[in-house]
């Protein structure tokens, strides 16, 4: 045998093609490392001041007046150019400094480049300063677990996704213990300030702490972080503050890249419904901009649902003199019926194929589930206000938690008193699918949040849809509508008048797309018409030609769902967060260096062109409301959801008529390409946002 000619392994290996191809390190990740992102023409004035601005006028809660008096009275402040600060102020500014900084909550891409600009302004003031990242978030804080952040660290996460320098977590820093812990840490290692980079309820952390700290003379600055959108603040006079929370835009045009191809394979193997749910929370900021960035077929707007009312329902109620109160609000039957219409409609198009967005948080929305939802988070609290175990340990598996639920049914019978889960909650419950039913009773977050994300959501309205339309099915009304081009072209070979066929068979026999009459609902139905009509007789077959036609607009309905979330989330930011991020940081430095406490770092303007960004300081204290949390009202800081008067969600309304394309028109889908963090074709900032600026 001939020996093979081939290289040997070590040959390969050592191959400087191979290494430059198998490197951990690729060009993207250098370009990234290397990009400097711009910074706010104010941060090229040597020294900065601030103003205190009361003009903006934010309310105070009065539980937040009571809980956090040292920071309540804080006002917006502007950072403004400093060089008119006297001679000790500029060297106070240019002292050595340590400062901390932890993630917390769920991963944003951007938050890196916060760090980096904290890093860089701090040692641009002084080489000597140091800056002490804490590991996995809170608990790196409450149990010393730190690490001195370092040139080269930096470097290697500049403008990359993720919170991986540091990790996150989600721990509530909620008791004294917890509180004297971190201020134990922060005394320790020196610390003049801290930084939080976080959501809504890492922000409440923060301005807690800030409280605890004040006397010990520690700042604490907050960060607005969390992909969910739904920290958007706004003065009691509508000025926008802060459009929207760093990483929303980075997930958003990583779901909507993934959406769009979606669009593309739908629209090219024409068979599949895609349905989309995206992460989010409560609120459907995300949804949104997936929507204009997508112009997918269907996009459901949570808070749009929820002051749904059907018409149809109060119209018959008022005939029959009463009033429907279920027609008022949606039910997880009403929003099916709703996304039924849309497909029978694009089908009788010749559509029976789409692409659907849904937001993880529909559920908050949906009347039914929102009692469920209510009612499960304060049987649990209640359970473990009064049990040494909590309710999920006692409880490890869904048939005990549903027998401790019909316990409590069962206790209302026997001791003739109220319980807040009676026999109705628990038929109705138990009518939900095992998988549904867990996802409703998973363990709540540790601030008390109900875990979305983990229920399916999709599955269960997909399975709702799927009972109705068969339904359709058999009554005639789901059918693919025929192009009459396309009849003609069967029919010409056939010895058939196809005019005279297409009057027996077709509901609309002049349109463009051909609908087979609603009696017609199978192939016997079809043959029985053909031998009334005397087409055929009794002991004929149907014609081939005609066959095809009806077995073409027979539907069938597939779909595929797909939960976007964790991998947007894990993107690399794009341009407009890389930027905002790195002056987040800077701003963070500027609020610490002129004495700011109980202050979240924000950009102002950020929903116009670059040049007209602000960094501000907001003071969170008066952003808190107080908030059922695990049964009982906590003081959070208040979520912000879509506004249904925003120039956004107007347009919105208008224009998904056209993306529905329940017509013959053809569909409108966008391609919004992948994540960029560079180049002319970059958008620099959300859609939602550049038409909430006109
Ligand atoms: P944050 O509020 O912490 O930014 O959370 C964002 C988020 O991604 C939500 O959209 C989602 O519901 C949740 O986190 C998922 O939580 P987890 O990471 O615990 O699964």
């Amino acid at each position: 045998m001939e020996p093979l000619n081939r290289a040997s392994l070590e040959f390969l290996l050592n191959h400087p093609k191979t290494g430059y191809v198998t490197s951990d390190v690729n060009t993207e990740t250098i370009e990234r490392r290397s990009f400097s992102p711009k910074k706010i023409k104010i941060f090229s004035s040597k020294y900065t001041n601030i103003k205190e601005c009361p003009e903006y006028k934010l309310s105070n809660n009065k539980e937040a007046t009571k809980l956090l008096p040292d920071v309540i009275n804080n006002n917006v402040q502007r950072i403004i150019p400093g060089d008119e600060i006297t001679e000790k102020v500029k060297k106070a500014f240019k002292k050595r400094r340590n400062l901390g900084v932890f993630f917390s909550g769920g991963p944003a891409p951007g938050g890196h480049n916060v760090i980096a600009g904290l890093y860089d302004e701090v040692k641009k003031y002084n080489s000597e300063s140091k800056v002490f990242g804490f590991l996995s978030g809170p608990d790196g804080l409450l149990e010393s677990k730190y690490v001195e952040i370092t040139q080269s660290l930096v470097d290697a996460y500049r403008n990359m996704g993720g919170f991986s320098m540091i990790k996150t977590g989600r721990t509530k820093i909620d008791s004294r213990k917890k509180m004297e812990s971190a201020l134990k840490t922060c005394r320790d290692i020196g610390l003049e300030a801290l930084v939080v980079i976080g959501g809504d309820d890492s922000n409440t952390n923060a301005v807690f702490l800030a409280q605890q700290f004040k006397s010990a003379g520690i700042k604490v600055i907050g960060v607005p972080k969390t992909i969910d959108g739904d920290i958007q603040i706004k003065t009691d006079d509508n000025e926008t503050l802060c459009a929207i929370s760093f990483g929303f835009h980075t997930a958003a045009r990583a779901f909507s890249q993934n959406i769009s191809n979606l669009t593309t394979d739908a629209s090219s193997d024409i068979k599949y419904w895609h349905v989309c749910k995206v992460m989010g929370r409560v609120a459907s900021h995300l949804t949104l901009e997936c929507a204009f960035q997508t112009h997918a077929n269907l996009s459901f707007v949570g808070e749009e649902l929820a002051d749904y009312t059907d018409h149809q329902r109060i119209e018959k109620a008022q005939k029959q003199g009463i009033i429907d109160y279920t027609a008022y609000g949606i039910t997880l039957r009403h929003w099916s019926r709703l996304i039924c219409d849309t497909i029978v409609r694009r089908a009788a198009c010749g559509k029976n194929f789409g692409v659907m967005i849904i937001p993880e948080g529909i559920l908050e929305f949906i009347n039914e589930i929102q009692v469920f939802i209510i009612k499960l988070n304060t049987i649990i609290a209640d359970y473990n206000r009064i049990h040494d175990i909590d309710f999920h340990t006692s409880f490890p598996t869904l048939n005990t938690k549903l027998e401790y639920l019909r316990r409590l049914t069962r206790g209302m019978g026997e001791q003739n008193k109220f319980s807040i889960w009676n026999l109705r909650d628990d038929d109705l419950f138990s009518q939900l699918p095992s998988f549904f039913r867990e996802g409703l009773l998973v363990e709540r977050d540790t601030h008390g949040n109900f875990q979305f994300s983990q229920v399916k959501t999709e599955e269960i309205i997909m399975d709702m849809v799927k009972e109705y339309l068969s339904i359709l099915k058999e009554q005639g009304k789901y059918k693919v509508g025929i192009k009459r081009s396309y009849y003609m072209s069967i029919m010409k070979n056939s010895k058939l008048i196809p005019d005279e066929i297409a009057e027996i068979i077709f509901k609309n026999p002049e349109d463009k797309y051909l609908l087979i009459k609603e009696s017609i609902i199978s192939l016997k139905t079809l043959k029985q018409v053909l031998i009334n009509s005397e087409v055929i007789s009794q002991d004929d077959n149907i014609p081939e030609p005609i066959t095809r036609i009806f077995k073409k607009s027979d539907p069938k309905f597939k779909t595929q769902t797909h939960f976007y979330g964790y991998d947007g989330r894990g993107s690399d930011p794009t341009y407009f967060d890389c930027n905002y991020t790195y002056n987040l940081g800077i701003t963070a430095f500027h609020l610490i260096a002129n004495g700011a406490t109980g202050q979240m770092a924000a950009i102002k303007n950020l929903e116009k062109k670059f040049d007209k960004w602000e960094p501000i300081g907001i003071p969170i204290a008066k952003l808190m409301h107080l908030e059922e949390r695990k049964g009982k009202l906590e003081l959070v800081i208040e979520k912000s959801l879509v506004d249904l008067d925003s120039n956004a969600f107007r347009i919105f309304k208008v224009l998904r008529e056209g993306w529905m394309a329940a017509d013959e028109n053809p569909d409108r889908y966008r391609r919004p390409g992948p994540v960029r963090f560079a180049g002319i074709a970059e958008e620099d900032r959300p859609i939602t946002l550049l038409l909430n600026s006109i």
